[in-house]
């Protein structure tokens, strides 16, 4: 019996990063600074440089990043945010939790990104019911690729709507030459551990240009703190970056380039192996795009048996997303524009094994499982 295949190897980084993860949480163990310690100001000021953005601000997890910038800029009842019905939970759901309406929108069959032309749909569904007020429109990174930014820019431009790039999945992706976290009006990030810069934890980052949005941010997660630490100017909350977890991220932060790196050189092997497979959909990656590859992620017409098969021959899959937010219970009674796509595509979407290190002879075996079953 071959060895098990994991689908996120977090191991094999940590013997690489070995000491240097174990000395950095020991020095903030020691440092006693425990919340908000130096390692946090630190690992804000190197993530910010590398991202290429004036500011990050860290916090408790990436849903809290999206909200917290969600309610600097004043969003609540009575306002509409765009979102992809394809995508996380989180996404829609810190948009009901600020008090707003999430206004669903399809998504591309190649790239599984916002498209476009079902975003000024659902724009003017909004305008048509005049119930809501058009404010945000918040694209997704999925999967590591960041959303089409190129088309949806102008259009949120036109209609005086923030741009909002949620790169939970996408940190470490680029769009002509810029990083996410750089893009749009805000950004924000998680460092849940299975995410491409991941933490030993919860973790997450607000980016901005925008230096009035960054003092809010720091008030807000800090229970909407105004000059002095006992004067609360507005209600917040308590979302901080532990000192031990800005520390891990420091490291990886290190080596993070070599393994988008790497996981682009994973992600160039499985496409080229499967190119030949008319039962094999790959994933597209936009021109001028970089994706992080927070997933390999495919299509195929039969799902059940092609898991079943691949579970038969030791590799694990997943499927993100089953059900789209348009159509999930909790989200269902919002607006949306028709999501056809987003529909198909959690019928059809499996991910494969993807990390950076996933060596040759390992991503074979399951190549052989993939194409035996779907080739
Ligand atoms: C697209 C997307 N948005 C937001 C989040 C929320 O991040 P976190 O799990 O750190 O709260 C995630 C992570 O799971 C995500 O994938």
């Amino acid at each position: 019996m071959s060895q098990p295949i994991a689908f996120i190897d977090l191991q094999a980084q940590r013997r690489r990063l070995g000491e240097r993860l174990n000395s950095a949480i020991a020095a903030a163990v020691e440092g006693g600074q425990w919340v908000l310690g130096p390692q946090v100001a630190q690992f804000e000021k190197d993530i910010a440089a590398w991202a290429g953005v004036k500011h990050a601000i860290a916090c408790a997890n990436g849903t809290d990043a999206l909200l917290l910038v969600l309610r600097a800029w004043g969003v609540g009842l009575g306002d509409a945010v765009f979102v992809p019905a394809f995508t996380f939970a989180a996404t829609a759901e810190v948009v009901a939790l600020a008090g707003a309406a999430p206004v669903f929108v399809d998504v591309l069959s190649d790239t599984f990104n916002m498209n476009p032309a079902s975003l000024e749909a659902a724009i003017a569904l909004v305008k048509k019911d005049g119930e809501l007020k058009a404010k945000v429109v918040m694209p997704v990174d999925l999967f590591g690729q960041p959303a089409d930014y190129r088309s949806i820019a102008p259009i949120a431009k036109r209609e005086g709507l923030k741009l909002f790039c949620d790169a939970a999945q996408g940190f470490g992706g680029s769009l002509n030459g810029k990083r996410a976290g750089s893009i749009g009006d805000a950004a924000a990030t998680s460092f849940f551990p299975a995410k491409p810069l991941g933490c030993y934890g919860d973790g997450g980052a607000c980016f901005t240009n925008d230096d009035a949005l960054k003092d809010l941010l720091l008030s807000l997660r800090m229970h909407g703190q105004g000059s002095d630490h006992y004067e609360h100017v507005r209600v917040g909350y308590n979302s901080r970056l532990d000192t031990i977890q800005a520390a891990i991220l420091i490291e990886k932060l290190k080596i993070f380039d070599d393994e988008i790196e790497k996981r682009n050189a994973v992600a160039r092997r499985y496409n080229e192996a499967f190119a030949g497979s008319n039962r094999i959909k790959t994933p597209v990656v936009i021109e001028g795009a970089t994706s992080t590859w927070a997933q390999y992620t495919m299509q195929v017409t039969d799902r059940a048996k092609f898991q079943a098969d691949l579970k038969e021959a030791g590799v694990p899959t997943a499927v993100y997303y089953p059900i789209p937010l348009s159509k999930q219970r909790a989200y269902a009674h919002y607006p949306s524009a028709p999501t056809p796509v987003s529909e198909a595509l959690c019928g059809q979407v499996v991910s494969l094994p993807m990390h950076p290190y996933l060596d040759e002879t390992t991503q074979n075996r399951v190549i052989a499982a993939v194409l035996a079953s779907a080739g």
